[in-house]
């Protein structure tokens, strides 16, 4: 049971790194737009961080994927995990990638067909969008459900990374429906923490520790 960071903020994701409970990050380039930086001072401040498993989205055509791919690799070397998007390009390059023993992550799969090619491309994770899902009303959870079957039923080894989570309620339901990895928000990760009763709690026995 593994959390990510899906975010390019490095300040806000140093401040859920710092907790110890994080086990890796998720970018795209829409994360690094908004953070206003090149994506690869990003890369770099996170695997200073220590952050071992980071996904660095690459575009383009084949061709132009794989050479950023090689290039990545070649930088960030066992941290990176090459995120590739899924069509046809895409899952050329991660069958290369992956005979090469480059770990990747196949992005914006919405249902089972899609989770099923990219595990024949050797994708070591697919990353279904559970929010994006739920967008057109139906249950994002339920797609995490049936790749999780198929890829058990299968003896399948790629992951199931479930993305696009915007609630704490997203977040459970992900790992109750069999994603290994579950991605997440800073603002998801912090309201994690939270309950009315703990705070309750809490403040009743601070009172009565101090008499
Ligand atoms: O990991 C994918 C994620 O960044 C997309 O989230 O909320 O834009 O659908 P969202």
């Amino acid at each position: 049971m593994r959390i990510f960071i899906d975010s390019a903020d490095t300040e806000a994701i140093k401040r859920c790194w710092d907790t110890g409970l994080i086990d890796g990050c998720t970018t795209n380039p829409t994360l690094i737009s908004k953070s206003g930086r090149d994506p690869r001072s990003v890369y770099d401040e996170l695997a200073e961080m220590g952050v071992p498993d980071i996904s660095m989205e690459v575009m383009g055509n084949a061709v132009e994927m794989q050479n950023e791919a090689m290039k990545l690799y070649t930088e960030y070397k066992e941290v990176a995990t090459i995120k590739l998007p899924m069509c046809q390009d895409g899952l050329k390059v991660c069958k290369e990638l992956s005979n090469l023993g480059i770990r990747t992550n196949v992005t914006l799969i919405f249902n089972a067909a899609q989770a099923i090619l990219a595990a024949k491309a050797g994708a070591n994770y697919v990353s279904p969008f559970v929010g994006r899902i739920d967008d057109q009303g139906y249950a994002g959870t339920e797609v995490v459900r049936s790749i999780v079957g198929l890829y058990q039923q299968q003896r399948v080894s790629t992951e199931v990374l479930a993305a696009s989570i915007r609630t704490t309620q997203r977040l459970v339901r992900a790992f109750y429906s069999g994603a290994t990895v579950v991605t997440i928000p800073p603002g998801v990760f912090w309201n994690s923490y939270q309950h009315v009763l703990t705070d309750v709690g809490l403040s009743i026995f601070e009172k009565d520790a101090n008499g």
